[in-house]
């Protein structure tokens, strides 16, 4: 049987097990709209706060907050991820998504920013798990009542540090509280983001419990996400820095483990895409902002998904000076990618779904 396989979250039917995962400052809906184009199953936003949701205005679907919540464009299904420690509060930011109408929401347990650990939010919900537990449970409540029963999930790391390794429990009081499947970045929070992920882990995870497992760790290639659904018995993969400048890995991990074929992207459709990443985003945050962010992961696609592109220097120099999209398109044309840059700009992709 194929390794690229249906999974089950509760009442959610996905058609297939590679995830994107929620990741701060990159997976936007914009990104993941190019994600989902890719093949992406299932796609995460961004973290968001639960405490600064329940204080936002009430028209939060036309806010500008509201892009940060706001399904992406051919975005079939995807889950908001929130964090907070307070379950009263969770209870409340879960009843406030139900305009977006998400198919699931996430609660994350694994952030290790001082601003969200200080608060007794992220992976500082590992050092104590029956406050996750009730967070949970809350979210859960929260999600019958408002968002006709989405399933609820959690995100976690191993543990505080390598003295407290405490998934097994974290885990097992999620799957009590009503959690419908748990992802599992086995790093600790003393780890941050270095350092190896030790899959083992989630092996050990996806043997335990009755719930699905997702696995989150040192994905950047297809052939890792073969190797961890073949070392971890995992439901599902989940694509964070990997898929940075790389939607494509999406396309490329499938037809891995399904045997199909692939060509990866020429330097011009990798190009051409980040163009239609900066358009989009530039939808959600104005065009200056969006042209800043996007120097950084313009320079990402030039590398991602293919092997190097001609004149990668020369481009990145430029790329990183664009302050409008004009600079971008012009920086492109000159690059000879005139026909595709027009082909996107035409195609009015900058409407909302
Ligand atoms: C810049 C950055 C931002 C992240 N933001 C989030 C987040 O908002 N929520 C979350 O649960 N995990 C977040 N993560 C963790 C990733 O989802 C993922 O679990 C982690 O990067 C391990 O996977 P990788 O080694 O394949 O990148 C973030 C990671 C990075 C590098």
């Amino acid at each position: 049987m194929s390794l690229y396989r249906p999974v089950s979250i509760g009442s959610l039917s996905l058609p297939g097990n590679l995830f994107l995962a929620p990741v701060a400052g990159y997976s936007d809906r914009a990104f993941r709209s190019l994600c989902v184009d890719q093949g992406a199953d299932f796609t995460y936003t961004e973290l968001v706060s639960a405490e600064a949701l329940v204080r936002l205005p009430a028209d939060l679907n036309t806010s500008k907050s509201g892009a940060l919540l706001r399904r992406g464009r051919g975005e079939a299904r995807y889950a908001i991820q929130l964090f907070g420690a307070n379950p009263e509060v969770m209870y409340r930011a879960v009843l406030r998504l139900a305009p977006f109408r998400p198919e699931a929401v996430d609660v994350n347990s694994g952030c290790p920013v001082p601003k969200v650990v200080k608060a007794g939010a992220g992976s500082a919900l590992m050092r104590d798990p029956a406050v996750l537990g009730r967070v949970v449970e809350a979210a859960v409540r929260a999600s019958a009542e408002a968002l006709g029963g989405v399933p609820v999930t959690v995100k976690m790391r191993s543990g505080w540090d390598s003295a407290a390794l405490n998934y097994r429990e974290a885990a097992a009081t999620c799957q009590e509280a009503g959690a419908a499947l748990v992802t599992l970045h086995p790093r600790t929070r003393a780890q941050g983001y270095s350092g190896k992920s030790d899959w083992s882990h989630i092996a050990d995870l996806a043997s335990r419990l009755r719930i699905p497992v997702a696995g989150s760790g040192d994905l950047y290639t297809p052939e890792d996400a073969e190797r961890m659904f073949r070392e971890t018995g995992c439901a599902a993969v989940m694509f964070a820095r990997g898929a940075i400048g790389n939607p494509f890995v999406f396309a490329a991990a499938r037809a891995r483990l399904t045997g199909g074929a692939y060509a990866p992207p020429l330097p011009g459709e990798r190009l051409a895409a980040a163009f239609r990443h900066l358009l989009l985003l530039a939808e959600d945050l104005g065009e200056r902002t969006a042209c800043l962010e996007m120097r950084k992961q313009f320079c990402a696609y030039t590398k991602g998904g293919g092997p190097g592109i001609p004149r990668g220097n020369q481009l990145r120099e430029r790329l990183v000076h664009a302050g409008a999209i004009a600079d971008y398109r012009i920086i492109l044309e000159e690059y000879g990618l005139g026909p595709q840059i027009r082909r996107i700009s035409q195609a009015k992709i900058c409407l909302n779904p």
